[in-house]
């Protein structure tokens, strides 16, 4: 017994070493533009509520009337004795927002994305996953023992190389995020989907952080490229600019009553509690109505993007609310990050093996309701502690 404590006390005593370990940080009140952690206002940088709706009063009202009329928890599977009208609500209006006949929800973008790829694939099956995919498909491909090929970040060479070796495979699933978590930039969607028809794969796309920013009606990437009645598997989370908490997909309802009869991640879990559900129909509705906060957030993440961008700063190739801000190493990152929260700005850093080795980084996150003024306070202190680090 002894010995496994020391086990456990050696491997954290290695991440320390790597400037790798992690800490939580305790936040005081809503997480708004601007958040308190330990005593100290910082300008909020860092979180994923990209249209600023997490407390907006709709979305508080439509928890608290569900937790009026249903109480705290759903107290059983959805397949068993929690699944409340407001599911089925939720879900037909999830089904319409998206364009789709159908939607099913899940707990998380995590579970969403386990649940999803093992029921869909298995032996004798292949994924071809963007190497740069978010960890829960990763996961998910893991659990659903297909064989998995990795194709270069966002290189459709890469991708159509995969496939055209992919022979003697009952099923190809192509699986991409639309918006890449740690890097902002945005799939190829058209010409993926193009290569999909060409060589007769299926595509599961990720909206984690496309959802309610892009297109017309906010319905995510495939809707900014026109493609969304071609992608068969459309997964997007609700915990990000939909401001609540969940997953759903959106599909044909033969697709929906497959993963409801095969998701593990839907059948053997309780239902999620009144209060979210009725959040999240009260998001769609705010989504739908509130056109100026995506059209806000990606004119603000512009701004930001093309300042730090003259100043020097290499930020890869993105057009999203999120900016990444290269560092490399561990420690100057950390170091970035600490000096920011000194100026009042909480910008948290990101290491490997959240992202690759050598491009540990500040993830920006920019919210449709920042102040401008806010925001240009906040680039100036990063283009200042960039020289003074001589990262720039
Ligand atoms: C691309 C992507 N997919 C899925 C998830 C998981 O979503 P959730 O936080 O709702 O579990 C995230 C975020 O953490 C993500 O960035």
């Amino acid at each position: 017994m002894q010995a496994f404590y020391q086990e456990l006390t050696r491997d954290l005593a290695e991440l320390q070493d790597k400037n790798l370990f992690r800490r939580l940080k305790t936040i005081s009140g809503p997480p708004a533009e601007w958040v308190e952690i330990w005593g100290k206002r910082l300008l909020n940088l860092s979180s994923n509520n990209y249209l600023g709706i997490a407390g907006h009063p709709l979305l508080k009202k439509g928890a608290i009337e569900a937790v009026e009329r249903l109480g705290c928890g759903a107290t059983a599977s959805r397949l068993i004795v929690g699944n409340f009208d407001l599911y089925a609500q939720a879900e037909k209006e999830l089904a319409d927002f998206k364009n789709t006949e159908a939607a099913l929800i899940f707990n998380s973008g995590y579970a969403a994305n386990m649940g999803i790829i093992a029921s869909l694939v298995t032996r004798g099956d292949l994924i071809i996953s963007d190497e740069l995919n978010h960890a829960s498909i990763i996961d998910g491909i893991l659990l659903s023992k297909a064989d998995y090929v990795r194709y270069q970040h966002r290189d459709l060479n890469s991708l159509e190389t995969a496939l055209a070796k992919a022979k003697g495979y009952k099923r190809k699933l192509i699986v991409t995020d639309t918006v890449f978590s740690m890097d902002g930039g945005l799939a190829s969607l058209a010409e993926i989907v193009a290569l999909k028809e060409q060589y007769g794969a299926i595509l599961m796309i990720d909206e984690a952080h496309g959802g309610g920013i892009f297109g017309g009606h906010g319905r995510g990437v495939a809707e900014l490229y026109d493609v969304a009645g071609r992608v068969e598997v459309n997964m997007g989370t609700l915990s990000k600019a939909f401001g609540c908490a969940g997953a759903y997909v959106a599909g044909k309802k033969v697709l929906i009553d497959y993963l409801l009869n095969k998701a593990r991640n839907l059948i053997y879990t309780t239902g999620l509690p009144p209060a979210v559900v009725g959040s999240i129909r009260a998001a769609l509705q705010v989504v739908r109505a509130e056109k100026w906060r995506r059209e806000q957030v990606l004119l603000k993440a512009a701004r930001i993007r093309e300042r730090l961008q003259a100043a020097g700063f290499n930020l890869l190739d993105g057009q999203s609310q999120i900016i990444p801000v290269i560092i490399g190493d561990n420690e100057n990152t950390l170091e970035f990050s600490r000096r920011l929260m000194e100026a009042g700005i909480l910008a948290v850093g990101i290491r490997p093996p959240t992202v690759p080795a050598n491009s540990a980084r500040l993830r920006l996150t920019v919210m449709a309701t920042h102040k401008e003024q806010d925001l240009e306070r906040a680039t100036d202190a990063i283009i200042k502690i960039g020289r003074e680090l001589r990262v720039i």
